[in-house]
């Protein structure tokens, strides 16, 4: 997707990035009375949307991604700004070539988690670098949300949403366990109208939140995201050229779930879950593993 990553109009990405972007703005002010410039470790940072925004608020910027083509935008889009002094490598974040709590705070948004096969070695390699106190910002796919319904009505109803899921499938996201994520076989639509098939893992949010406090970060907020747009189907809201009547009911479902997507159950509904974790000052249990079952 690098040549169309930067150009994702539709109103669905719009929210998802405007919503990261709000909480990065909100929540990740540079901590004060360091003695260092703070540094910002943006794990799976793409083409670099929140690198430029963490380098705006005044971090020094590593970013790591294992896409070399999607890194390379992202450092041209940093020098671009004037950000000569952020560093991207070509890294895979289950072994991040960082030292230990070498980070200020980490974002991990996009949902670059549930792309990574071996997601907790990923979170333990983020809680390694993120210095104790830090703060994380998380964005995974959420396995609870209004598309397991829409998924269901379109297998019945001959494809007419275009999810491309016979019956099965789309019954098969409501297997037991219920508190348990799953992985699925995800169709990305490109604005060429071709698609690109990738396993992408949702999370249950009471077990993304129980992994994190297995690794040392403790949740201190959760949003939803895509909790009440998604009384419309995703798939009309990632046409990428919306007409005026689907924008402007979008935008008054988005400002109604913007004013609950904070409070439970809402955090546990959206198609994207948002964490801020905070690194325990104590070191973590040694629990090597933690399962959720
Ligand atoms: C959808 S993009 C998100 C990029 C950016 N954070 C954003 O929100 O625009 C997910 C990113 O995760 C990266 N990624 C996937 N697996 C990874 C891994 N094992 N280690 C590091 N990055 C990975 C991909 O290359 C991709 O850039």
């Amino acid at each position: 997707m690098v040549d169309e990553y930067d150009h994702l109009s539709d109103l669905w990405y719009q929210y998802t990035f405007n919503s990261v972007d709000s909480v990065l703005l909100e929540e990740f002010e540079p901590p004060k009375g360091l003695t260092h410039r703070p540094v910002a470790l943006d794990v799976g940072c793409g083409t670099g949307i929140q690198s430029l925004r963490l380098a705006s608020m005044g971090y020094d910027v590593i970013g790591v991604d294992v896409a070399d083509a999607l890194v390379a935008v992202a450092k041209k889009k940093l020098a671009k700004a004037g950000y000569y002094d952020a560093e991207f490598s070509i890294a895979d974040a289950q072994h991040l070539p960082l030292e230990d709590s070498v980070a200020d705070c980490v974002n991990c948004c996009g949902p670059t988690l549930s792309f990574i096969p071996d997601w907790r070695s990923a979170l333990r390699e983020i809680a390694r670098c993120l210095r104790p106190g830090g703060k994380a910002l998380f964005e995974v796919e959420g396995k609870w949300n209004l598309d397991l319904f829409w998924e269901i009505l379109n297998a019945l109803a001959f494809n007419f949403l275009g999810y491309n899921e016979p019956l099965p499938t789309a019954l098969s996201h409501l297997r037991p366990p219920w508190n348990v994520g799953h992985s699925i076989e995800y169709e990305f639509p490109l604005e060429s109208g071709d698609s690109v098939q990738m396993p992408l893992r949702l999370f249950a949010a009471s077990e993304f939140d129980c992994e994190l406090t297995g690794t040392g970060l403790v949740p201190v907020k959760n949003w939803g995201l895509h909790v009440i747009t998604n009384l419309m189907p995703s798939t009309i809201l990632h046409n990428p050229n919306p007409s005026r009547l689907l924008s402007i009911i979008f935008k008054r479902l988005s400002s109604m779930e913007r004013r609950i997507n904070h409070v439970w159950p809402f955090t546990a509904l959206g198609c994207s879950l948002l964490v801020v974790a905070r690194k325990q000052n104590a070191e973590p249990d040694s629990q090597e593993e933690s399962t959720w079952v």
